[in-house]
């Protein structure tokens, strides 16, 4: 048995906004009412991305009030609600904490433009007479100028303003808000781009300005990983640790080398910290062992938690990264040519099964993003119109965005809303729009038929808290061949994985606990994942 409930838990990532709805937009009574679908699918944890009163310039990662609900989900009595009806299910809730920004609609940066220049309200943000040579991680310049001349610091859009972590007022208002939180039941925080906050004094230029949007860095430019930070992470430690029932933490850091996550995993500062890395790999054996092999032995060595993530709300949907040309995965731009090339949904489906089957196996804890349970590829036929990332226009439109993973979820029948339902004007649909042919992908079609990605999901939750190999622990990588990735987890758990284009031979194995697709006999088929006792 591990140590704290959440080395093991399979947390579900909830998009608010497109979850389950009450109109066009979802909202926390609509998620209410579908808790039924989170407990049959067994999750051990909800986390929620932002719901705070937010003007929604970067989706609700632009918080204009970190203590509140947006009247647009309901009220703090529903999130309550919320608590308490998914704790008598089995199911903690999880919030987002966004301490690298605020909303330019916050009221101290609103203090801050109406003040003049080297006034005390404009200490809490990052302004100067000049900017660096910093981008936005959204494309564009890092700096945007107030009225009077002055520039202020947005690694993000325009409308995020950067706080300065130097400042005791910004301190103690993310000391306020995780009370805050913390005191209505929250299991824990993830928090949003966790290795930016502080930045390196006097904001030296970076060598290397206009990196792709939201790749990994070098991780060590002048705005990441700054000393500071486990400092402040030990301080929110102390915090969470006031409470009881092991609240957790779990970073949004993208690294590219462990040596840039390994000093947040000493165990006295955050709890978690995910690793993406699987998101950008192609499919094949080599690379996603690679991957596996550095974070595992990551976690054992630093006795951290490092979740596997395959989906998430800034990621193309699986289905589609695998249904395409796995070359142009490789390449840095990848998500600039979604749109432009061909996508083998077929394929990138057996695949993302496969590789659900992989992560639902590995020792640790897994993060699964809604709908990928049922499957949904990236909707990547969105007119431009209806765009709302920021990262479409501030790219020149280069750059497709993240809204074809956040199109509101297919609950039942055959065509738009999907039983989602659209709101009091159906002709506008739902916030985003939801493709046709969606009607053999939702809940309900899924759920009457074993064979959907659904039963999947929920017969691989169903084994892993049944066996006692799946979990935190340790795994021995089995050699079966180039083509194959293969593990043994004690006592009696195997699992093969076969990337490769043909069918490969099965190990002995006693029983066939779950296979991703259909299997030939005693040959596992291509693109697909066997868990062997
Ligand atoms: C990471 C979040 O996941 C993403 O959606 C957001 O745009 C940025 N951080 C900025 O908050």
């Amino acid at each position: 048995m591990s140590r704290e409930w959440w080395r093991s838990a399979v947390v579900y990532q909830v998009y608010p906004r497109s979850f389950a709805g009450g109109g066009r937009e979802g909202t926390l009574a609509g998620l209410r009412a579908r808790l039924g679908h989170l407990a049959g699918l067994g999750v051990d944890a909800v986390w929620l991305t932002p719901f705070y009163p937010s003007p929604l310039a970067d989706g609700g990662y632009d918080v204009a009030d970190h203590c509140g609900v947006d009247p647009r989900y309901g009220t703090l009595d529903d999130f309550g609600a919320l608590v308490a009806e998914a704790g008598a299910l089995g199911i903690r809730v999880i919030v987002d904490i966004v301490p690298n920004h605020c909303s330019a609609e916050h009221p101290w940066f609103r203090q801050a433009l109406a003040a003049p220049p080297g006034s005390p309200e404009r200490e809490r943000f990052v302004f100067r007479d000049r900017p660096n040579n910093w981008i936005s991680k959204f494309g564009g310049p890092a700096w945007s100028q107030a009225p009077d001349g002055q520039w202020y610091l947005h690694l993000f859009d325009a409308a995020q303003p950067d706080w300065n972590w130097r400042h005791p007022d910004v301190v103690a208002l993310f000391e306020r808000t995780l009370r805050f939180w913390l005191d209505r039941g929250v299991a824990g925080f993830r928090i949003d781009v966790a290795n930016m906050l502080f930045k390196q004094e006097g904001l030296p230029d970076v060598a290397a300005p206009g990196l792709t949007p939201l790749r990994p860095e070098a991780g060590a430019t002048p705005y990441e990983n700054q000393p500071e930070l486990l400092e402040l992470y030990r301080s929110w430690r102390k915090i969470l640790d006031g409470y009881p029932g092991d609240r957790t933490t779990v970073a949004e850091i993208w690294f590219d080398a462990a040596e840039h996550a390994e000093p947040y995993l000493g165990g006295d500062g955050l709890a978690q910290l995910f690793d993406f890395r699987l998101m950008p790999c192609p499919w094949e054996a080599a690379a996603f062992r690679a991957v596996i092999d550095d974070s595992h032995r990551l976690a054992r060595r630093s006795g951290g938690s490092i979740p596997w993530v395959l989906g998430n709300h800034d990621v193309p949907r699986m289905v589609t990264r695998f249904g395409i040309d796995q070359d142009l995965v490789r390449q840095p731009t990848a998500e600039v040519l979604l749109g432009q090339v061909e996508v083998d949904v077929a394929l990138g489906t057996r695949r993302a099964r496969a590789a659900a089957l992989l992560q639902l196996a590995l020792p640790g804890s897994a993060y699964l993003y809604q709908g990928d349970e049922l499957g949904l590829p990236e909707h990547l036929a969105i007119p431009a119109e209806r765009r709302q990332d920021p990262m479409f226009e501030r790219t020149g439109r280069a750059f497709i965005g993240r809204d074809g993973c956040r199109v509101p979820l297919p609950w039942s029948g055959e065509a738009p809303p999907y039983g989602f339902p659209a709101g009091d004007s159906p002709e506008l649909g739902t916030w985003l729009p939801q493709p046709p042919g969606w009607g053999p992908l939702t809940v309900a079609a899924q759920e009457a038929d074993p064979g959907s990605t659904l039963a999947l999901y929920r017969r691989a939750l169903a084994e892993r808290r049944a066996h006692p190999a799946l979990g935190d622990g340790d795994l021995e990588w089995l050699d079966l061949g180039p083509d194959l990735l293969a593990f043994r987890r004690e006592p009696g758990f195997t699992l093969v994985t076969n990337f490769g284009p043909g069918a490969a031979e099965l190990p002995a194995h006693e029983a066939v606990l779950l296979a991703s697709g259909p299997l030939d006999g005693s040959l596992l088929p291509a693109d697909t994942t066997v868990w062997l006792r």
